[in-house]
C-alpha cells in the first residue's frame, strides 16, 4: 500500500458491505471509520432475505453473465468467510445449506421453467429438473398443483441480520470506527482527488481514501465533478417475516416461484418476499404488494396460510442502469465504489470486500485487468471481476480521465 496517504480509510455507508470491507480493510492494516447515516445494518441489509442464490438469480443477457460470475466466486466463498465471521465475533450468521427450489405452478410457468433450466445447463450450473411427484417428495408441503421444479442445490441461505450483528462486532474488535447517526453530504475533491467527506452536520473530516457504500443513497453524495457519479436508483422491495406456530418443518429448502420466494429460517420462522417496484423511496408497504406475495406463496405452500406474520417491510435495493454492481476505483483518485448490488448484496459482500482491499492495496485497475486478458492470465482474476464492475462504465466519456486511455492505474487508491 503506498503511504503518501497514511491508512485511513472513510466507508460512506454502514451496511453489510460497507461493515464487510471495513472488517477486510481493517485486517489489512487500514485505520477504519464507517460513516453511516442511521444505524449500521438498519437499511436494504436489515430488510434483505439472505439468499445466496447465483444460479436461482441468473439472468439472461451480459450483465447477467457478469452477475452470475461475481456471484458463483462469491458464493464459493461464504462458507469460510461465515466461519471467519463466527469467529472473530462469537456470534452465529444462520448460514443454512438448505439448496434451492424454483417452482411452476401453471403450463406458462413451466414452460419458462423449462426456458431456465435450458439456459442454466448450457451454462453448466448444477440445477435439477423435478417432476411435481418427486418435487413434492422432496418438499411435501408444495401444493398437488405444481406443475415443475428445478433443484439448485447449491443455492443456499444466511440471516442477514444476525450476520449484520456479527460484522459490527467483528468491526468493532478489530479497531473499526463506526459513526452511527452521521449522514455524509457531500465529498470534497481537489486537484489530488478526493480530500475530506462532509457530514449533515457540516463537520468535514479530511481524507484522503474513501470507499462509497451507501447502497440506493450512493448516487446522493454531492461534491462529485461532473460524469464521476454514479447513478443508483433505489428498488423497492416488500418482503415479510412470518412464524410457524407449530414450529419448523415446513418447508426445508428455499422456495422460489414467479414474484417471490420463502426462505426458511431456525425456529419454524419463514421470509417471504419480495416485490421489485420501481417507485422511488416510497417506503410504505401497499395492500397489492403484500396481497400478492401472500396469495402466490399460499397457493404453492398452502400451510403458509397458518403462519403468523411478525413484521411486514420495506427495502430498497441499489440498481445501477444495467444492475450489475459497481466496484472498484472510479473517475476520482482516492473514492472507490462498493454499491449498486441490487438483489445480490448479501451474496457478493465477502467478495466486494476482497475487491475492495485489493484495490486500497494498489492492484491494477480495469485497465490494466485487459491488458493482462491479453496476456492471457487466468479467467476470473481479481483484476478481471474489476474490469466486469468497473464504475467508469458510467462515467460520461468526456469525464474519463486521460489516465484511462494510457493505461495507467486511474483512480486506483493511494
Ligand atoms: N435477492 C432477493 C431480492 O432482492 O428480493
Amino acid at each position: 500500500m503506498d503511504d503518501r496517504h497514511g491508512t485511513e480509510l472513510m466507508v460512506v455507508g454502514g451496511g453489510i458491505i460497507g461493515l464487510a470491507v471495513a472488517w477486510r480493510a481493517s485486517q489489512a492494516g487500514m485505520d477504519v471509520t464507517v460513516l453511516e447515516r442511521d444505524a449500521t445494518g438498519r437499511a436494504t441489509s436489515h430488510v434483505a432475505a439472505g439468499m445466496l442464490a447465483p444460479v436461482a438469480e441468473a439472468e439472461f443477457g451480459e450483465a447477467g453473465r457478469r452477475v452470475l460470475e461475481l456471484g458463483l466466486r462469491s458464493a464459493e466463498m461464504w462458507p469460510r468467510f461465515a466461519a471467519e465471521l463466527e469467529q472473530a465475533s462469537g456470534m452465529d450468521v444462520g448460514l443454512m445449506r438448505t439448496g434451492t427450489l424454483l417452482v411452476a405452478r401453471d403450463e406458462d410457468g413451466a414452460r419458462e421453467l423449462e426456458r431456465q433450466f435450458a439456459f442454466r445447463a448450457s451454462l453448466g450450473l448444477r440445477v435439477e429438473r423435478l417432476r411435481p411427484s418427486e418435487s413434492r417428495r422432496r418438499e411435501p408441503a408444495l401444493a398437488p398443483t405444481v406443475r415443475l421444479a428445478l433443484q439448485a442445490p447449491d443455492d443456499h441461505s444466511v440471516d442477514p441480520r444476525l450476520v449484520l450483528a456479527a460484522l459490527r462486532e467483528a468491526c468493532v474488535s478489530a479497531g473499526v470506527k463506526l459513526r452511527e447517526q452521521s449522514p455524509v453530504a457531500r465529498v470534497e475533491v481537489d486537484e489530488d482527488g478526493v480530500s475530506a467527506v462532509v457530514l449533515a452536520s457540516g463537520e468535514r473530516l479530511a481524507g484522503r481514501r474513501v470507499v462509497l457504500a451507501a447502497g440506493p443513497w450512493s448516487g446522493r453524495i454531492d461534491g462529485l465533478p461532473a460524469g464521476a457519479g454514479i447513478p443508483v436508483r433505489p428498488v423497492k422491495g416488500q418482503i415479510l417475516r412470518l412464524r410457524d406456530p407449530a414450529g419448523p418443518g415446513l418447508l426445508s429448502m428455499v422456495v422460489r416461484f414467479d414474484g417471490g420466494y420463502l426462505v426458511p429460517r431456525a425456529e419454524g420462522r419463514y421470509v417471504l418476499g419480495a416485490t421489485v417496484e420501481e417507485r422511488g423511496f416510497a417506503a410504505r408497504p401497499t395492500v397489492g404488494g403484500v396481497y400478492e406475495l401472500l396469495r402466490d406463496a399460499a397457493d404453492l405452500v398452502p400451510g403458509v396460510s397458518e403462519l403468523e406474520i411478525e413484521e411486514l417491510s420495506v427495502g430498497f435495493r441499489p440498481g445501477t442502469p444495467d444492475n450489475a454492481p459497481v466496484i472498484g476505483p472510479g473517475a476520482v483518485p482516492g473514492l472507490a465504489w462498493a454499491t449498486g448490488h441490487h438483489r445480490n448484496g448479501v451474496l457478493l459482500a465477502p467478495l466486494t470486500a476482497e475487491m475492495l482491499v485489493h484495490v486500497l492495496e494498489g492492484t491494477p485497475a480495469p485497465a490494466q485487468a485487459a491488458r493482462e486478458r491479453e496476456g492471457g492470465s487466468p479467467r476470473g482474476s481479481l483484476a478481471e471481476l474489476l474490469a466486469a464492475c468497473d464504475p467508469a462504465r458510467f462515467a460520461a466519456a468526456a469525464s474519463r480521465s486521460s489516465d484511462a486511455l494510457t493505461g495507467r492505474a486511474v483512480g486506483a487508491l493511494p
